[in-house]
């Protein structure tokens, strides 16, 4: 018998994964850059009209069909079921992704660990200790990779309910509680006005059409959309759960998080006058760490706070990458899930080593393939490529090639005749080319 989460324990599970590393850097950095509040009304947009689409849709097909994504195309396909059934294998997106992932967790335990000691005092010795960690200090990163690692595979070991559910209700609430202390703090400082101007204060000027295509990917990044993550939570879904309701929760957790940790970051960036458009690891790792500094002992226990919520959200979004392919290999192997994580084990493993090598350009295992890092070529495969062309057979399949009255029997009590017309067809034409258009265009 399948496990279900309770509805509360969805919600979580579901928001955990969507709130992830992603919201720390992706998130702050694009609006950074993409004229503050102006690309975070772009990205609303966006999310409600395409990503909040796609969301339900691959969420119906795990909540109609109770099956790993393999079986559940398989299942649902009116037509040519063993042909849809290999876009059931868009999960591998997730593994890939876990292997890269969990290295940049690894260099948040590391992180944490630094938060006990004397932070870099100035921001050529905090630049100094990100570079040796990633480039001369493998010993330290696989340490770290490797406790992460063990760590997210023991969670995953313990099943749906008793594992993923139980932690996500214990670390998602204790993220917003770390957070909200936080940002409490931050209203001490000026820098926090100058957060919230940049933050909210939209400038249009500053969008261009890069901005439109960084928003969408974002946003399908953000909700974990494309690597069957939400088909296989979904498909544990509990009876009667208001997935309309639901979905705009975690929608709204996501972004809110997402807003948090922007603010936290740009107050800290403002007050002690950091470049606010330095990008990615750069901002967290480089920049905020050398202006935690700047506060004595008081800035070692915020580095602490900051970087035990950023596992927190980090790890709650990993283990959701595992379940998908785990769980296909349960139903498909008939073997345990502990066998199904030991063969994902090894290969997440390895590629996550790899990927350390590969970045350490001061050592000599460095290699590179088609001028990218495994790291870097990994994150371009999966968000540029995998996740926006599975979303388009996600819409394909569900709008044409699923049974239309369970379709409507399921999701009528809750969004009605006149929204669901609108969904589907949403699904039909606008975002299938919407998200078309913008993944091709991220190559030319
Ligand atoms: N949503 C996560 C983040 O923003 O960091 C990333 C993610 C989680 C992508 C789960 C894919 C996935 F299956």
């Amino acid at each position: 018998m399948k496990e279900h989460f309770s509805k509360i324990g969805f919600v979580l599970a579901m928001a955990g994964s969507a709130v992830g590393l992603g919201n720390a850097w992706k998130f702050p950095t694009m609006v950074g850059q993409n004229g503050g509040s102006a690309f975070i009304l772009l990205y609303l947009l966006l999310t409600i009209l395409v990503a909040f689409m796609v969301f339900l849709a691959e969420l119906s097909i795990g909540r109609l069909s109770r099956k790993d994504s393999v079986n559940a195309f398989y299942l649902l396909a009116n037509n040519n079921k063993k042909a849809w059934s290999f876009a059931g294998f868009f999960m591998i997106g997730a593994i890939l992704i876990v292997c890269f992932y969990s290295v940049v967790i690894g260099w948040i335990v590391y992180y944490i660990y630094k938060s006990f000691f004397t932070l870099p005092q100035n921001i050529n010795e905090s630049a100094a200790l990100f570079s040796n960690l990633l480039q001369a200090d493998i010993f330290s990163q696989i340490i770290c990779f490797s406790i992460v690692f063990i760590f997210i595979f023991l969670i995953v070991n313990k099943g749906i309910k008793n594992g993923i559910e139980k932690m996500n209700v214990f670390m998602m609430p204790a993220l917003f509680i770390l957070l909200l202390l936080m940002l409490i703090y931050s209203f001490s400082f000026d820098g926090f006005l100058k957060a919230c101007e940049f933050l909210f204060y939209p400038d249009f000027s500053k969008l261009n059409e890069n901005s439109i295509l960084n928003a969408l990917g974002l946003s399908f990044f953000s909700m974990s959309i494309g690597v069957c993550a939400v088909l296989t939570y979904a498909a544990s879904l509990p009876d009667k759960i208001n997935v309309i309701k639901s979905t705009l929760s975690i929608i709204l957790i996501n972004v809110l998080i997402g807003i948090m940790m922007g603010l936290i970051i740009f107050t800290f960036v403002f007050e002690f006058g950091a470049d606010s458009s330095s990008s990615g690891p750069g901002l967290i790792f480089v920049s905020l760490t050398n202006l935690f500094s700047k506060l004595g002992i008081l800035g070692n226990i915020l580095a602490f706070a900051f970087f035990v919520s950023l596992f927190f959200a980090g790890v709650t979004s990993a283990v959701s990458m595992i379940e998908p392919f785990c769980f296909y290999l349960i139903n498909r192997f008939n073997i345990k899930r502990s066998l199904a994580l030991f063969y994902i084990g090894i290969f997440v493993y390895i590629i996550g080593i790899l990927c350390i090598l590969s970045s350490a350009v001061k050592t000599n295992y460095n290699f590179n393939i088609f001028s990218y890092d495994l790291f870097s070529l990994l994150d371009f495969l999966t968000s540029n490529i995998l996740m926006p062309l599975s979303a388009i057979i996600i819409c394909i399949f569900v709008a044409f090639c699923i049974n239309q009255e369970k379709l409507k029997n399921f999701f009528i009590p809750y969004m009605g005749h006149t929204f669901f017309l609108i969904w589907i067809n949403f699904l039909r034409f606008i975002c299938p080319i919407a998200i078309a258009i913008i993944a091709i265009s991220n190559f030319i």
